[in-house]
C-alpha cells in the first residue's frame, strides 16, 4: 500500500487520517507567494517558469502540511497554447481574443501544444524531487465546457451567454471545437502524468451554466472521452472530476464519466451526496471558502458535519472552490488543526 494517504483515499482505502488539501492553496492570502508574484508582471510567463512554478507549489506545504500539492499553473494555459492571446489584468482577470462562432480558432490550434506546455512538465519534475515522501502531487485541467465559456466570452462571464447559446444554434460547430479541446485536454494531462503527476483533476467550474438536458453532452460525454484518451495513453493515474454546480446532476457524472472520484462544492448537501452517490466513490470537499473568513465555531460545526456525512465513505478534505485572497493564514491553521484533533480524539 501507498504511504500517500492521498492516494490511498483515492483509491478507495479509508483511513484513519482525513487527507486534506484546499483549492487555490498556492495563491495571493500567502505573503510568500504574493513576494515571488511581484517580481513578475506576466501571470502566464510566471506560469511557464518551472522553478518559480516549483517554488510556489511548495508554499503551502511547507506552511501546512497538506497532504497533496497541485502544480502550479492554470486552466487557461490551454487556450493561450491554442493562440487565444490569454493576459491577465490586475484588477480584471482573464482577457482572451472572443470568438465568433465556435470554429472560429485560426489554424491548426493542436500544433505546437506539446512544446508549448512542457515547462508545465518540467515545473512537475521538480516538484516531484523536493516534495516530502508523503505528499502527493496533482496535475490539473480544465474540462472542455469551462474552456469553452471562456474562450467564446474573452473573459469571465456572469451568464455564459455565447457558448450557451452555441449549444442551441450551432450544434455541429460546437462539437468540432469540443473535439479539439478534448485533444487538447488528453495532450496536456498526458504530459503532466508522465512528468511524474500523482493525480489528475478536471475542473468544469461553469458546469452549473449547463441546461440539464445538455449536461451529458457538454459535461459529462467529453469528460469520459478525457479519461479514455488518458488511459489509452497508458497513464493510470486516478482522475477527480470538480463539475462545479452541477446538483443532481453528480449523480449521473458520478457513474458515467468515468472519474475515480469527484470534488464537491459547497452547495452540495454532504448528507445528500452520501446518500446518493455510488458507493465508496471517493469525495473531496466541501466546505465553503468564506467560512474560513471568520473561522468561528460555525465553521468547526461545519468541518464536524461534513467529516461525519463522509464517514463510511472514502473522503478527502477541501474547500468547496478556491480559497480567496482575503484569508487569514491563521484560519486555514485553525481549519487544519480542528480536523486533525477530531482524529486524536477518536483514537
Ligand atoms: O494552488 C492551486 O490551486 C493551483 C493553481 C491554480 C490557479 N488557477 C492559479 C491562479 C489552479 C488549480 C487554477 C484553476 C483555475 N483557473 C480555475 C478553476 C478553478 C476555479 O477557481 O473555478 C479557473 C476558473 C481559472 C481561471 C482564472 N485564473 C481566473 C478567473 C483568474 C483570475 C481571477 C482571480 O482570482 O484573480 C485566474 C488567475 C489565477 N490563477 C491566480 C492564481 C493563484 C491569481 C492571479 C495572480 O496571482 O495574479
Amino acid at each position: 500500500m501507498t504511504e500517500k494517504i492521498f492516494l490511498s483515499t483515492l483509491c478507495g482505502i479509508k483511513s484513519d487520517k482525513t487527507p486534506i488539501w484546499i483549492m487555490r492553496q498556492a495563491g495571493r492570502y500567502l505573503d510568500e507567494y504574493r513576494a515571488i508574484r511581484a517580481t513578475q508582471k506576466d501571470f502566464i510567463a510566471f506560469c511557464l517558469n518551472p522553478e518559480m512554478a516549483s517554488a510556489v507549489t511548495l508554499q503551502p506545504i511547507a506552511r501546512f502540511g497538506f497532504d497533496a500539492a497541485i502544480i502550479f499553473s492554470d486552466i487557461l494555459m490551454i487556450p493561450w497554447a491554442m493562440n487565444r492571446n490569454v493576459r491577465f489584468k490586475t484588477g480584471v482577470g482573464p482577457l482572451l481574443d472572443p470568438m465568433n462562432k465556435p470554429n472560429d480558432l485560426n489554424g491548426n490550434s493542436l500544433a505546437g501544444l506539446l512544446k508549448k506546455l512542457a515547462p508545465v512538465g518540467k515545473a512537475i519534475e521538480l516538484t516531484r524531487k523536493s516534495l516530502p515522501k508523503e505528499t502527493a502531487l496533482i496535475g490539473f485541467s480544465g474540462a472542455p465546457w469551462t474552456l469553452i465559456t471562456y474562450m467564446a466570452e474573452g473573459g469571465s462571464s456572469r451568464d455564459f451567454p455565447k457558448a450557451r447559446l452555441w449549444a442551441w444554434q450551432d450544434a455541429k460547430a460546437l462539437d468540432e471545437l469540443l473535439e479539439i479541446l478534448i485533444e487538447a485536454i488528453i495532450t496536456f494531462l498526458s504530459l503532466q502524468a508522465k512528468a511524474g503527476a500523482e493525480c489528475l483533476m478536471l475542473f468544469d467550474s461553469w458546469a452549473s451554466a449547463v441546461p440539464a438536458a445538455q449536461r451529458e453532452w457538454l459535461v459529462i460525454k467529453p469528460v469520459r472521452a478525457i479519461i479514455e484518451g488518458v488511459r489509452r495513453n497508458g497513464h493510470q493515474q486516478p482522475i477527480i472530476g470538480f463539475p462545479k454546480g452541477l446538483g443532481d446532476g453528480l449523480v449521473q457524472y458520478s457513474v458515467e464519466s468515468g472519474v475515480n472520484a469527484i470534488g464537491l462544492d459547497q452547495s452540495v448537501d454532504p448528507v445528500w451526496a452520501n446518500h446518493n452517490l455510488p458507493e465508496n466513490l471517493p469525495v473531496q470537499g466541501n466546505l465553503d471558502p468564506l467560512a474560513l473568513l471568520s473561522a468561528g465555531t460555525k465553521m468547526l460545526r461545519d468541518i464536524d458535519h461534513i467529516i461525519e456525512s463522509f464517514q463510511n465513505r472514502p473522503h478527502i478534505f477541501n474547500l468547496g472552490h478556491g480559497i480567496t485572497p482575503e484569508t487569514p493564514v491563521k484560519s486555514v491553521h485553525t481549519m487544519i488543526d480542528h480536523i486533525r484533533n477530531r482524529q486524536e480524539l477518536i483514537k
